[in-house]
């Protein structure tokens, strides 16, 4: 299939501020995230949830991230407080992507985490595959406890990140990727 091998050879992020309407309508959504996941899950268990912001939620997001800042941070100048109440914008929409693992016996939390991201980067493959542009991100809300609950985490979830996807308003310039050199190794049999 050259048509994908070559998109994998050059699919880059689009990040949120080159995003723009249109954005996936239901049926594409649908489709995204039925593409996004189906992805290997070591026994099976879906550790992972999905929370989709889009429409007026993304300022309602936005501003409930501000007040959250503001109370960490008093006297957060107003600057900054945009930032946050513009956090989800411009782009359509975001998928919150949350691993949320399950106690079993022969499945550690680590490839449950795994599995998480793999949904993470395939909800990116389904946007391009529609033919959106998308980027991962996690920012300073997928780590505070507040601005995750508020977002949709439950206890013992964690964002693994939030998937922005709109139509690219401008060509990103790639970015340089490593030396298969540096990164690659033959394995052969440590001496003894
Ligand atoms: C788990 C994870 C979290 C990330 N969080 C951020 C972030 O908060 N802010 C940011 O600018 N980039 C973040 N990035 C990097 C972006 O996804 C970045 O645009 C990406 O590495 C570009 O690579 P690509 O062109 O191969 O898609 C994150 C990447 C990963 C895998």
């Amino acid at each position: 299939m050259p048509a994908l091998r070559d998109y994998l050879l050059t699919r880059r992020s689009v990040g949120i501020g080159f995003l723009q309407e249109p954005g996936p309508n239901a049926a594409e959504l649908e489709q995204i995230l039925t593409i996004g996941t189906r992805v290997p899950d070591h026994g099976k268990i879906t550790p992972w949830r999905l929370v989709i912001i889009g429409g007026d939620d993304r300022a309602r997001a936005g501003a409930a991230l501000a007040e959250i800042a503001a109370r960490k941070t008093p006297g957060l100048d107003e600057t900054s407080l945009e930032i946050e109440r513009q956090r989800f914008l411009p782009a359509p929409l975001t998928i919150g992507v949350i691993s949320a693992p399950k106690p079993h016996p022969k499945v550690p939390e680590f490839e449950q985490l795994l599995s998480a991201g793999n949904v993470a980067f395939n909800l990116e493959h389904a946007a391009f595959a529609l033919g959106f542009a998308a980027s991962w991100i996690t920012s300073w809300y997928a780590f505070d406890p507040a601005a995750a609950k508020m977002l949709g985490v439950r206890d013992g979830e964690k964002f693994v990140g939030f998937i922005h996807i709109g139509t690219p308003s401008a060509v990103i310039e790639d970015r340089p990727r490593p030396a298969l050199a540096d990164i690659v190794s033959t394995w052969s049999l440590p001496a003894a």
